[in-house]
């Protein structure tokens, strides 16, 4: 690796431009509503036409027919494919590339409730909408597994990186600890609820398939594409330039993309498809449910000798977990421990990855424990999470982490929240009929590196233009890549071009596991790195002495513009991050502490989030204004997770019930008070040249414990199982005397 420029000093270190609080340089497109989504866009060959995708009707059976007759002859009906008729379209049976679980054409089987069986393709969509009302599939249904609870017995043990780990002898410490805390704690199935609905327009010119999608991970998408319909990965292309929100749901290849492509392959047009929000709680992933069982043990004096953490979640025939023991390997010291994951086999609809998965329900039951283990021990949850603070891998106590920091979070999150105004009695701070009190959580995320390339030009008016296929699905990736860029070659970010989301580009990391930003930008960086040797050997520079600064590069006595610089012919570099054996020798993290003030109706159980703060530990913040931005929608949702997320199972059917937007709550603006974010000023020089980190979902792990905490502390009802709705404490509150 090498994180250090010709130049002998890292040039983002000078933070001009990196560092600083610039405005998405994509605002003002988004704002005028000229930035188009994957519906939106108009560049293709000829006159779109329009898909609707219909949906099993069953959770789990057989397709006995399908009767089309009725639908074929409905005005403007272009074409109906099913998954019988993939080989008169010149496909074989579809694959499913190697990261989804169901297939997303189904027939004859059908493994999940709304698995795509149909396309109707017709000139406009309500035409299309209409007939694939009337296609008629019948189903034989089969004996389906939709409850958690009850295939718990049946979960299997797993391997790898999901297997069991052990550290000491958690049985005989558990058992020996004065102190114990031995609970099991819930949490539901969720759905992402971005805003930008699954959406492709995809048409085909030969045996070359485009597509505009909505997609997180360009290079993944391809590939599982062309997997899919068994075509070489040359002829497809996938562009994702602007996507509205994905939160994981966008990482796989999804249903809009495989059927678009095979309704344009049927009518010869390019076909626009729209998932209606219906149909997407159950045609796409969910964060699975879980039960976790956490126990914990402790001395006296506050020092945890035993963590333990079970953890159950279910998903479809060979499908994963939800890896909610995760952080519970890291977060604390302790000399004996173990973690367990069992998945049981579930006929719902594939359970995937969403925000912070693994940390974000596993914070959840954690952190509730850890507040319930700092109340037994009569200790304050701040201080007894303090005195348990580790700086190495607790399983592997020679590894250390890369820069750990939650200690300081803690502490000046305290300070700056008014902590030591909470009573440690619950329930004994009353406001007329409000209870009111306050919680605490740490936060804690892996951070991951994904190997990232892009692509740089200068051309002959100065300009720096930036390709990657790297995504922003509303983070602010154009801006920090825009900021890194301009950093590196010394100009105004004005001087900046930014190309995102095309599979032409170079090979980025993607969107995902909050690896974007660091790993994105390191990429660019490397691509700079280039770019710099190349203009300096343009000009007949030393490359080790070139400097570039105020849209000059210098060198001994000798200055030039970039625009002269590139006067004799664009220049063109392309770099490449990768990581080596990083992850090995350092466990890096991302660290924070959720700050929560909650009142709760002493004759209602409606529980008012009053106050929030988070202090993050992160690395470099390569721009604060679209970070901060990135924690107040995690912190956001956390409050979603911990009030009002569910996706409700009928268990019977086996599909979720509430599967619209008016009946999956999440927090509108009245739901969310003032939100503060303070980011600790640190770099982290091991992770890369950036020494940036990321806080995507940091800012939603431990935000739903340190609201449930809060609640606790203001009612004295503990609650365990997620959301916190008011009919899980009503009965227990204390009455107004
Ligand atoms: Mo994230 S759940 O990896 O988009």
């Amino acid at each position: 690796m090498k994180f250090d420029t010709p130049a002998g000093t890292n040039p983002i270190d000078r933070m001009k431009v990196v560092g600083q609080p610039h405005e998405r340089v994509e605002g003002p497109l988004k704002t005028t509503g000229t930035a188009a989504y994957a519906y939106e866009h108009q560049q293709y060959p000829g006159a779109p036409v329009y898909g609707y995708v219909v949906g099993a009707a069953i959770a789990k059976g057989r397709i006995d027919s399908i009767d089309r007759t009725a639908a074929q002859h409905m005005p403007g009906v272009l074409a109906i494919v099913t998954a019988q008729d993939l080989g008169a379209l010149g496909f074989g049976p579809l694959g499913k590339g190697d990261k989804n679980t169901a297939n997303l054409l189904g027939g004859p089987d059908i493994e999940h409730y709304h698995q795509a069986v149909a396309i109707v393709v017709a000139e406009s969509f309500e035409q299309a909408r209409a007939a694939a009302n009337a296609v008629h599939v019948a189903y034989t249904r089969g004996q389906g597994r939709f409850d958690l609870a009850q295939e718990k017995p049946n979960a299997k043990a797993l391997t790898g990186s999901d297997a069991d780990t052990a550290t000491g002898d958690f049985e005989t410490a558990f058992a020996a600890a004065p102190v114990q805390i031995d609970q099991t704690y819930t949490t539901p199935d969720q759905n992402h609820a971005m805003m930008e609905p699954f959406a492709t327009i995809a048409w085909w010119e030969g045996d070359a398939l485009s597509l505009w999608t909505s997609n997180q991970m360009i290079a993944w998408n391809r590939e599982d594409l062309a997997t899919t319909l068994s075509l070489p990965l040359e002829k497809v292309r996938i562009m994702s330039p602007y996507v509205g929100g994905g939160f994981g749901g966008k990482l796989f290849l999804r249903s809009d993309a495989v059927m678009a492509s095979l309704g344009a392959k049927a009518v010869g047009r390019p076909v626009k498809l729209a998932l209606p929000r219906p149909f997407i709680m159950n045609n796409a992933t969910h964060r699975p449910a879980t039960i976790q069982r956490i126990r914990l043990g402790a001395t006296r004096d506050g020092k945890l000798v035993a963590i333990g953490h079970q953890s159950w979640s279910g998903d479809l025939p060979g499908g994963g977990p939800e890896v909610a023991t995760q952080q519970t390997k890291l977060l604390y010291a302790g000399a004996n421990r173990m973690t367990a994951m069992r998945l049981a086999e579930l006929d719902l609809p594939e359970g995937n990855a969403m925000r912070a998965p693994g940390e974000a329900p596993g914070l959840m039951a954690l952190e509730i424990a850890v507040d319930e283990m700092a109340e037994k021990l009569k200790m304050d949850p701040v201080a007894f999470r303090v005195l348990n603070d580790t700086q190495v891998d607790p399983e592997k106590p020679t590894r250390p982490f890369s820069q750990r920091n939650l200690v300081r979070c803690l502490k000046e999150g305290a300070e700056h929240f008014g902590w030591h105004r909470r009573l440690a009695t619950p329930a004994q701070v009353r406001e007329g009929r409000w209870l009111v009190g306050m919680g605490v959580a740490a936060a804690f995320r892996n951070n991951i590196n994904i190997a990232s390339a892009a692509r740089v030009r200068l051309n002959d008016q100065g300009i720096v233009t930036v390709e990657t296929d790297m995504t922003d699905i509303g983070t602010g990736s154009y801006t920090i890549i825009a900021q890194t860029a301009a950093e590196m070659m010394g100009v105004g970010i004005d001087r900046v071009v930014v190309r995102l989301g095309d599979s032409a580009f170079p090979v980025s990391s993607g969107s995902g596991g909050q690896f974007g930003a660091n790993s994105s930008t390191s990429g660019v960086y490397a691509a700079c790195v280039k770019l710099r040797e190349a203009v300096a050997q343009r000009l007949g520079y030393d490359p080790e002495r070139a400097e570039f600064a105020d849209g000059l590069v210098r060198a001994d006595n000798r200055s030039a513009t970039l625009a002269e610089a590139a006067q004799a012919g664009e220049l063109v570099a392309e770099g490449r991050i990768e990581w080596g054996n990083l992850s090995k020798q350092f466990q890096q993290s991302t660290f924070g502490a959720h700050f929560v003030e909650a009142a709760v109706d002493s004759f209602t159980g409606e529980i008012r989030v009053r106050r929030m703060l988070a202090v993050c530990a992160a690395g470099r913040i390569l721009n604060p204004r679209t970070a901060r931005s990135q924690m107040i929608g995690a912190m956001t949702m956390g409050v979603g997770g911990a009030l009002m997320e569910e996706l409700a199972v009928d268990k019977r059917f086996g599909f979720f019930v509430n599967h619209d937007l008016a009946g999956y709550e999440v927090p509108v603006h009245a739901d969310i008070p003032h939100q503060e974010v303070h980011f600790i000023d640190e770099a982290d020089a091991t992770v890369s040249p950036m020494k940036a980190k990321g806080v995507g979902e940091l800012g939603l792990a431990g935000v739903g414990a340190a609201v449930a905490n809060a609640v606790y502390n203001a009612t004295g009802v503990r609650v365990r199982d997620y959301p916190i709705t008011l009919d899980k404490h009503l009965a227990g509150l204390p009455t107004l005397t």
